[in-house]
Parts: structure tokens; sequence; C-alpha cells
């Protein structure tokens, strides 16, 4: 899976894991293995990678930090629905939306956000 790389590389490290948490859960599901172990463990790592974000966000008085703040919720609230689904619904949520929801997060309010980041010279400590 490609996903766009930003000007912020402290963000682009937190999404290059993710995909590669992401992909290991794909792997999974067309194996048709139980997941309940690494479903856990990926939304475990979204909720550090969007942590990670609202935390610098805040850090540097971000304009835009609700909205981004409330996209991140509005998913992960998604994620938390998933546990105990099967894993056809599991990989259809996956392929078919938040796969697609992902690319246009990082294309749009994290592309303005890692813009932000460069711009002001934001450091992570
Ligand atoms: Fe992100
Ligand atoms: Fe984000």
């Amino acid at each position: 899976m490609e996903i766009k790389m930003l000007n912020f590389e402290p963000m682009n490290d937190v999404h290059l894991n993710e995909v590669k948490l992401l992909e290991k859960l794909l792997k999974e599901l067309d194996e048709n293995k139980d997941v309940t172990d690494t479903l856990e463990k990926f939304i475990r790592d979204v909720e550090k990678h969007f942590a990670f974000e609202e935390d610098l966000m805040k850090k540097y008085d971000f304009f835009a930090y609700f909205p981004h703040k409330m996209e991140h919720d509005k998913i992960l609230n998604e994620l938390y629905s998933l546990r105990g689904k099967d894993n056809e619904y599991l990989k259809k949520y996956f392929k078919e939306h938040f796969i697609p929801w992902l690319d246009n997060h990082i294309l749009t309010i994290d592309t303005v956000t890692a813009g932000f980041f460069y711009m002001i010279g934001a450091e992570i400590t």
C-alpha cells in the first residue's frame, strides 16, 4: 500500500509503521485467521498515531486542531465498533472504508498539518 509522503518526517514514520500493521491485518484476514490480537494491536497503534498528531497540534496551537481531531475521533469510534465482527465484515470495512479514509486523511488534513509543522520548525520532545 502506497501513502503520500509529507513535509514532516516524524509523521511519515508514524504512517509507515501503521501501514505495515495494516498490511499484516489484511493478510491475516485474507488467510481467514483469528485476527482478535492483530486488530487490538492495530487499534492501539491508531490511538498512538492520532495522539501523537494531536499533542503536537496542541503544543503549537495549530488552527485546525478541532476539525483534525474530529476526523480522528470519528474513525476511532468506528474501529472500536469492529470488535467481535466476523472476518468478511472486517475485510469489507478495511478495504472499502478504512483505506480510502486513510488515503484521503493523509492527502488533506494531515498534509496541511505537516506543512504547518514544517513551516514553524516543530520539534518532537
Ligand atoms: Fe496521520
Ligand atoms: Fe491525522
